[in-house]
């Protein structure tokens, strides 16, 4: 037997037990005369003591003998501490040791695997296998595994279905670039990694299993961020004869199940508004709604006043940050700063401090008066003490400017708290956008996405004006799900097809068996995908999703641990019909 308890379990009840532990040597203290091992596993760390009253010369040395991370096997008899630790569930017991095995040396790890560590990402990266030793990224690891548990028993208790779709597959039209396999059997063809399971889940409406969900893994081959991995993870879920609400109502359910389940926060009913109003308000189709700072625009109070600044632009926008009236002159100094970085993209920023009384003052008080400046604050809905910020311009880049004004102040005055969770649903998307460059529209959402029912006269005259029948679930400003009511309709289909420029020979080559299916009576259907990695890593408070995921990719899209992607050999590739024997 390796062991009787794991390394989290005794407590003081088990005082005069004997027991065998197996772990790993996270630390030894040696006093001379006594000396205290602290023996690690997943579930905790209990603290081994050996010392010259009751431990033979032998052992002694055997514990003397050992290094950081070997593994070991000990037998002994839990005692009381003499001096306890509060912080460890079994700080007030320690294991006097009477035997120890070391079942495996280990070398001195390229860094402290302690919570606070001194490695780099990268060689924390190459060596994950250690990084998940320590508590932090291990904890985060159980807490993804309680979120996967949590979200299947909230979706099976509703009658969604798990339902595996294959991975090679063909080239599905997400957006970003696939990644490919080559066929052996098939020479010169290419298998496709889904970039989400969207085809095969509407295949399975048209099958009738009515709700389906699965854990599975999405490849994208695109640009990667904090919040992007070439491979992640969605729940992606799909149902039969909803409407949009009965859709939302079922998956604000889930969302707010993992809330309370896995962070513990109770949340009311998700406020839902438009994409209009979200760029708009907040210049994001993803707001952070932890904080207000909504915007409010100037045009009318600020343009005709012969400041040319204002005068020329087709938008005049502003902000009032809560009790920023205080910012000395360099301080706003640096914000304009911020703003005119090339990442950001402002031409400048105009500032009102505004006061108890009537003279604000301003970076532009020569070209307005108090009472305008008073008005610009009403707008702004600011109270004595807040600075007005406002930016002017092209409309859609002024927005996204201030918005990233907006986020950054967030962040600086501390607005955007770790343990509140604000969700939203964000609706309405537009369905198409104009490619210049490929001169056709593209899809915003996907080509599968059905136009908002009242707008569908719009889709011959004036098709960018139509909006998706789509919806966002935002959390704290991150899109940690998308989805949409789906086009049923064979016609429809086709003529969106052709709106996003596909022949109808095209159409029929990449999309004809979804269509076939849809001849057979396709039920009115929608679905959403969460992105998990994402949800996961809001859950557990953290930055990045690389923290949440066992073996993520690095920067460059590798993976470190195993030094992929790799060279194939010469054979493989001719095989794979990639290369020619010489
Ligand atoms: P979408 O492409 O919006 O929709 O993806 C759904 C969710 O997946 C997450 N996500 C990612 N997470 C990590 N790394 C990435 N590279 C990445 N890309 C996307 C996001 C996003 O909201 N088939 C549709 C869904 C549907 O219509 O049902 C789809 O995949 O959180």
């Amino acid at each position: 037997m390796y062991r009787t308890h794991n390394c989290g379990a005794l407590r003081l009840d088990d005082v005069g037990e004997s027991v065998i532990l197996s772990g790993w040597v996270q630390r030894i203290r040696d006093k001379g005369f006594v000396l205290w091992i602290d023996l690690r596993d997943r579930y905790g760390i209990t603290q081994l003591v050996v010392d010259k009253a009751r431990t033979a010369d032998g052992l002694l040395k055997q514990v003397r003998a050992l290094g950081r991370e070997y593994v070991i096997q000990v037998r002994g008899e839990v005692v009381e501490r003499v001096s306890k630790n509060e912080r460890l569930l079994s700080g007030e017991i320690e294991v006097l040791v009477r035997e120890l095995h070391v079942l495996n040396p280990a070398l001195t790890p390229p860094f402290t695997l302690e919570d606070e560590t001194d490695g780099g990402e990268e060689l924390r990266m190459k060596h994950r296998y250690l990084d998940i030793r320590r508590n932090c990224i291990k904890n985060n690891l159980l807490l993804r595994a309680q979120a996967a548990q949590a979200a299947r028993s909230y979706l099976t208790s509703r009658d969604f279905v798990e339902i595996e779709t294959p991975y090679l597959i063909r080239s599905t039209p997400e957006g970003a670039r696939d990644f490919v396999v080559p066929s052996r059997v098939s020479s010169g063809e290419f298998y496709a990694l889904p970039q989400s399971p969207q085809m095969h889940k509407q295949l399975l409406m048209v099958a009738g299993m009515d709700r389906y969900f699965q854990f599975v893994r999405c490849f994208r081959d695109e640009d990667l961020r904090a919040d992007r991995q070439p491979e992640f993870t969605q729940i992606d879920c799909e149902m039969s004869f909803g409407h949009r609400a009965d859709l939302l109502a079922v998956f604000e359910g889930l969302t707010r199940h993992l809330l309370r389940e896995v962070a513990g926060v109770s949340v009311g009913a998700f406020p839902r508004m438009t994409y209009d109003e979200a760029i708009e308000k907040y210049g994001s189709d993803k707001p952070d709604i932890r904080f207000g700072m909504a915007f409010g625009e100037l045009n009318d109070l600020a343009q005709g006043k012969g400041f040319q600044v204002f005068d020329s632009q087709e938008l005049v926008v502003g902000i009032a940050v809560p009790g920023a009236a205080a910012h000395s002159r360099k301080q706003i100094d640096a914000l304009t700063r911020w703003v005119r970085r090339p990442q950001i993209g402002a031409q400048g920023l105009v500032w009102v401090k505004c006061d108890k009384g009537r003279d604000f003052k301003s970076s532009v008080t020569q070209f307005f008066s108090p009472e305008t400046l008073h008005k610009w604050a009403e707008r702004l809905r600011a109270k004595p003490g807040d600075l007005l910020l406002v930016l002017s311009g092209e409309a859609a880049a002024t927005r996204r400017q201030l918005g990233a004004l907006r986020l950054e102040l967030g962040k600086r005055l501390d607005l955007r708290k770790p343990g509140v969770f604000a969700p939203l649903w964000v609706t309405d998307f537009p369905l198409l956008e104009w490619d210049a460059q490929e001169k056709c529209y593209q899809a915003v959402h996907h080509p599968f996405t059905a136009p908002v029912e009242t707008d569908m006269p719009r889709l011959d005259s004036e098709p960018q004006k139509v909006r998706a029948n789509a919806y966002d679930l935002v959390l704290n400003g991150n899109e940690i799900g998308s989805g949409s009511i789906r086009i049923s309709d064979p016609a429809l289909q086709a003529r969106i097809f052709e709106l996003l420029g596909f022949s109808q020979a095209a159409a029929k080559a990449q999309f004809g068996f979804l269509l076939n299916a849809f001849a057979y009576g396709a039920p009115p259907h929608g679905g959403i995908a969460f992105g998990f990695d994402r949800l996961v890593a809001l859950l557990g408070g953290g930055e990045s999703i690389r923290d949440f995921i066992a073996f993520p990719k690095n920067n460059a899209g590798r993976d470190l641990v195993i030094d992929a992607p790799a060279e194939i050999d010469a054979a493989q590739l001719d095989e794979l019909h990639l290369k020619t024997s010489e």
